[in-house]
């Protein structure tokens, strides 16, 4: 399978000289047929490459429910509310979610007249057999709330959400070298041949000028500069998606949820030498950014800052941004565990992975330190409070 793809690429590098390694990574994991996101393995879950909050434990999205019943009534209690989830993957948030508001008591789930709840969920998936994976396990979760795809070019009222999605966008590598202009080289993936190798030779290392001016103008933007042979990432696909994100959003809130920092940190020269990009497979990671694409995930710690001055220039609001662990607390993490512990039906074992999800959602050095952010567009006055690190949205 990988042999394929990489065969694709090789190719495309004969043809073309070395790629940017936007372009690899975009081919490895979203190439329509074989790509790591596209053919239809299990992923992210426990047989999968690694594990995401929603696919953890359902308490994730448990307690996430209560800030989605928040956005709804701070606006209002729009009848439809849509639920936009990027990269929705299983469906698994999404049904945990329904799940907490059910017993939440949400009328976000309540039947109106026309058969159908407020609650409207739109999954934006890349991977088209998970799309309709979704559909079918949310629609015997909960018939009442309509499953469809966003409608193009139809403004929406309601709330976007994105778990580790931004991480999977392409990213391009650089190396800071003062001195010239712009201060930084960027690295390309190139072809060695190679007749004695599988495939003919192997993917390498090619450092070049930037192939785009954009490079330096997003660090320059950031007051970044990389010390000399600084690694580093640059992901200009962030922006593009929060404009895509901002252009359909009506009224509501964005939810970004990832694991990444603000560009002073995720920049810092002595805490990130080497950058942040990395290849997972099987719950391992591995600096071997070439091997097996297709087979592997490849993903790059997110530029919070990036998101930010995005979503500004696309006319939303930076509300808030923390960390998991607050942002969990805020939403009533603790009373949602207390309430799970006490179900009478509780089996030890369930207990003690229960406990451990919990413990792993508040860990600074897990799940706990992934950053939060908060946007939005058209609030009524006090909306921007939902679930801020230390407010509660009110009725
Ligand atoms: C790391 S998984 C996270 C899945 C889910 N949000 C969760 O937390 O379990 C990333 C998901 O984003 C999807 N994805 C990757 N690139 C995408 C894109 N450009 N547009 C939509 N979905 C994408 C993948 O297929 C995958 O389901």
């Amino acid at each position: 399978m990988s042999d394929a793809l990489a065969a694709r690429l090789r190719d495309e590098i004969r043809a073309r000289g070395p790629i940017t390694f936007a372009r690899f990574m975009e081919v490895a994991l979203t190439d329509p047929e074989l790509g790591y996101y596209t053919r239809g393995a299990p992923r992210p879950a426990r047989e999968g490459d690694f594990l995401t909050a929603p696919e953890m434990d359902p308490v994730f999205g448990l307690t996430v429910a209560r800030q989605v019943d928040d956005c709804w009534r701070l606006l209002g209690r729009p009848d439809p509310f849509v639920l936009r989830e990027h990269g929705a993957g299983s469906g698994a948030l999404a049904a945990s979610i329904i799940d907490g508001l059910r017993a939440d008591g949400s009328g976000l789930l309540e039947t109106g007249p026309a058969g159908t709840a407020p609650l409207r969920y739109e999954p934006v998936e890349i991977d088209l057999a998970r799309r309709r994976d979704i559909a079918a396990r949310l629609a015997a979760a909960a018939p009442q709330v309509v499953v469809a795809d966003p409608v193009p070019g139809a403004r929406m009222t309601g709330l976007v959400l994105a778990n580790e999605l931004v991480d999977a966008l392409p990213v391009h590598r650089v190396v800071g070298r003062p001195g010239v202009p712009g201060g930084l080289a960027e690295v390309l993936v190139g072809w060695v041949e190679d007749p004695a190798a599988p495939l003919g030779g192997r993917f390498t290392d090619v450092v070049a000028e930037p192939t785009t001016p954009a490079l330096a103008a997003r660090l320059a933007a950031e007051d970044v500069t990389l010390a000399d042979g600084q690694q580093a990432e640059v992901r200009l696909a962030d922006a593009a998606w929060v404009a895509d994100v901002a252009r359909d959003l009506e009224r509501g809130h964005v939810l970004v949820i990832d694991y990444g920092a603000p560009a002073a940190d995720l920049y810092d020269p002595v805490r990130r030498p080497a950058g942040t990009v990395l290849a997972y497979a099987g719950h391992r990671a591995s600096d071997d950014l070439y091997a097996d694409p297709g087979d592997r995930d490849l993903t790059a710690h997110v530029d919070a800052t990036a998101l930010e001055d995005a979503a500004v220039a696309s006319g939303l609001e930076v509300l808030w941004r923390t960390t998991q662990a607050a942002f969990l607390m805020a939403c009533g993490l603790e009373e949602v565990f207390g309430r799970l512990r006490e179900d009478p039906a509780l089996t030890p074992e369930r207990y003690l992975t229960l406990r451990s999800a919990v413990r792993r959602l508040l860990d600074p050095r897990l799940l706990g330190g992934f950053f939060v952010l908060a946007l939005g567009r058209g609030l009524p006055p006090g909306a921007h409070r939902a679930r801020g690190p230390t407010e509660r949205g009110e009725a």
